[in-house]
């Protein structure tokens, strides 16, 4: 990496770099991305390893903290967060104020912004026991956020937080607990979850990351940094193509397109259709967790009987994309979102809930990331130059 930034700035010069795609706007020692190998690691770690000995709590302990937690640590930050699930009452009772067929991504971007209105004691970035404060308490409460916005949008009564049970537990049986009974939980669900939300957990300067940063360049706090990626997040291009990807086998299901006109349709570019799930600005390879997630799939599609004309519909997209000209000289590959769908479905998720689900696995990346830019000496207010095409200058008529 070269710093040409002096130099622009002698000269008064700007580069040109729509969408960044070679500009590194940060230093990061959170994530490192080999895009040609299909190499992932989280602190050195790589994601193979994570996603098979590690658990989602003590991966986030990880990135936010820099080093793999002693089993005490994990401990201690483990009662931290069952400690801080409960949400004031009166932020439960936000969740009335949304039409019923809300999307939840909305729902729970404007629910983690009002957080900021009831924790007022943990808002000062430059106070370091506020900022891990505010962490914990987001860690804590976000995925009690994700399972009200799903309640709330089935018509059921919101559950209170069972503090006996582990982040993804609670998460499991805050969204399909039901008040009157005991809930039947199922340890290979809780399990798959677990590891999914692990492959989620950060992914260096992708959209919604940055954008959590370039808000939180502002000194804006925790909440609203978060709460701006999650919308980030929710575009289709973006965390949104979990959703979009169901949507897309759906159609192909539900229309009887074979898997082989519809990539003509594709490859022809008809109507702007492109192949959800495939692609990545920075995997020109296959990506590490694409692999991961695909053999979850088929196991837990066998063991939770999930629909398996989509996933035969899946494979043979992949199959074909593989072996088309178009697909290899692009470098486009399946991406994480390619077959995580059709997990969340089988594990009784609806399509709605599939890119709140990722927020709640890329929430530790956005606070890691937001924590190490407060640390970072040469962080500067995030503000874009641009390339002025209007008119010139014009003087406003005599009427
Ligand atoms: N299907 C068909 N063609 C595609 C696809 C796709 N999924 N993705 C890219 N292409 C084509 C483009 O049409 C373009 O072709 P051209 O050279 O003939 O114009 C070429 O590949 C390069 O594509 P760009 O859009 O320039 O690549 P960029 O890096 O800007 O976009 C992105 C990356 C947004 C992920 C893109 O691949 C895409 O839209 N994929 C589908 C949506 C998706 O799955 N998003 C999830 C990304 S991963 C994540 O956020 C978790």
């Amino acid at each position: 990496g070269f710093n040409i930034a002096p130099l622009l700035k002698a000269t008064g010069g700007v580069t040109y770099d729509p969408g960044f795609m070679n500009t590194a706007a940060t230093k990061s020692a959170i994530t490192y991305i080999d895009g040609d190998a299909g190499i992932l690691r989280y602190r050195g770690y790589p994601i193979e390893q994570l996603a098979q000995k590690s658990s989602f709590l003590e991966t986030s302990y990880l990135l936010i903290y820099g080093n793999l937690p002693s089993a005490t640590e994990l401990d201690a930050f483990d009662q931290k967060i069952r400690r801080h699930t409960l949400l004031h009452e009166e932020l439960k009772g936000f969740f009335g104020g949304f039409p019923r067929e809300a999307h939840p991504m909305p729902v729970l971007s404007s629910a983690v912004t009002a957080l900021s209105t009831w924790y007022q004691d943990s808002l000062d970035p430059f106070d370091e026991e506020q900022v891990e404060l505010s962490t914990i308490r987001l860690l804590a409460k976000m995925p009690v956020l994700a399972a009200y916005a799903h309640k709330k949008s089935i018509g059921q009564a919101l559950l209170y937080p069972d503090n006996s049970m582990n982040l993804v537990e609670n998460f499991m049986r805050l969204s399909f607990g039901l008040a009157a009974e005991p809930y039947d939980m199922d340890p290979v669900i809780v399990k798959a979850l677990d590891q999914l939300l692990i492959l989620h957990a950060d992914h260096e300067q992708n959209c919604s990351t940055a954008t959590v940063r370039l808000v939180g360049s502002s000194n804006a706090n925790m909440f609203a940094s978060v709460s701006a990626g999650i919308n980030a997040l929710s575009g289709p291009a973006h965390g949104g193509a979990n959703e979009a990807v169901l949507k897309m086998l759906r159609q192909i299901q539900n229309d009887g397109l074979k898997p082989a006109d519809f990539m003509e349709k594709v490859k022809n570019k008809e109507d702007g259709v492109r192949l959800m799930g495939f692609g990545h600005r920075v995997y020109k390879n296959y990506d590490p967790r694409a692999k991961i997630i695909k053999s979850t799939a088929h196991e837990i599609l066998s063991k939770l009987g999930g629909n398996d004309e989509l996933l035969d519909i899946a494979m043979s997209l992949e199959e074909r994309a593989l072996s088309d000209d178009y697909f290899i000289s692009r470098k486009l590959y399946p991406n994480v979102d390619f077959y995580t769908g059709l997990i969340y479905k089988a594990m009784g998720f609806p399509e709605k809930m599939f890119t709140v689900l990722f927020a709640i696995g890329r929430l530790p990346g956005w606070i890691a990331q937001y924590r190490e830019m407060l640390q970072d000496p040469e962080m500067k207010i995030g503000r874009p130059r641009q390339l002025y095409t209007g008119e010139r200058e014009r003087n406003y008529p005599n009427r």
